[in-house]
């Protein structure tokens, strides 16, 4: 597939080159497709799992991302670049604020199943592509985009970038069948979809921006909190406020560390700690 090139940087986009996957490879997504599915219903987002079905991802191997982009480009716009992996900050706000979800081509090794270093396209596509097909969350992760670039400007990355791992990846919403999980780092992962929910050790916080921008997180281990939002125009909303008065306000607060607790917080569950790699 041509891909055109409008941005006035190296945008690290790669051919998927859909054809050049080994049989093996296949193998290893429907293996992690498997595992993710035992564990998913009655603890994934209903929107989730919803575009799960629309993108048709559960049966065959790694998906042509030019197939994906054909159901994604209908339903909201947003199409799926390959790139090699992680992207330059920069590059990646570019794509998002563009509606480009850059999506690692390679998959994980079967040495890998459980961990790994760098997101690849399991994680990248099946974590992220299926909430691209709800509009009101394709809207925020476009506004993160923009809101990214901004606070590059700003030098107020480090602060932005919690609010992306706290809903983006590591998100839960409440329902009226109780809590669900949205972010793309606990769906993908073997253990943390149940873990985030199940377990007695992590707090479970009702989402609040300030609070969220200053708390520091894991990025080798389950998270030792969860930030639950109400529904996904609070995302939506938020991402329509000027982050300067903000990131402003918040210059002289403390960072607060993960599994922390602070007085304002709403805990819809108080985590025992208990929990330890
Ligand atoms: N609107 C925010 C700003 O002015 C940017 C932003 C968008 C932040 C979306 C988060 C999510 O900086
Ligand atoms: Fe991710």
């Amino acid at each position: 597939m041509a891909i055109a090139r409008t941005d006035p940087i190296d945008d690290h986009v790669i051919e998927q080159d859909w054809p050049a996957y080994r049989a093996d490879e296949h193998q290893i997504w429907r293996r992690l497709v498997a595992r993710q599915r035992a564990h998913l219903p009655g603890r994934a987002a209903v929107d989730f799992l919803a575009g799960l079905d629309a993108l048709a991802i559960l049966d065959g191997g790694i998906p042509d991302f030019e197939r994906l982009n054909k159901i994604l480009g209908r339903a909201t716009g947003w199409r799926i670049v390959a790139v090699p992996g992680l992207v330059p900050d920069d590059v990646f706000f570019t794509h998002l604020a563009n509606r480009r979800f850059p999506a690692a081509r390679f998959i994980r090794t079967p040495e890998q199943m459980d961990y790994l270093e760098q997101p690849d396209v399991f994680h990248d596509v099946f974590g992220h592509a299926p909430l691209l097909i709800n509009p009101v969350f394709a809207d925020y992760m476009r506004a993160y985009g923009a809101g990214g670039l901004k606070a590059l400007g700003l030098g107020a990355l480090k602060r932005l970038s919690r609010l992306y791992w706290y809903t983006v990846e590591f998100g839960l919403i409440e329902t009226a069948a109780g809590l669900r999980i949205y972010g793309a780092g606990i769906v993908s992962s073997g253990g943390e979809v149940a873990f985030a929910l199940d377990s007695p050790s992590p707090h479970h916080i009702r989402f609040d921006l300030k609070r969220v921008l200053r708390t520091n997180y894991r990025i080798d281990d389950y998270q030792a909190n969860y930030f639950v939002i109400r529904d996904y125009r609070e995302l939506f909303d938020l991402a329509q406020r000027d982050f300067i008065p903000i990131y402003r306000a918040l210059e002289n607060a403390p960072d607060i560390a993960p599994g922390e607790t602070v007085a304002e917080d709403t805990l819809l569950q108080r985590g025992s700690g208990e929990y330890h790699a």
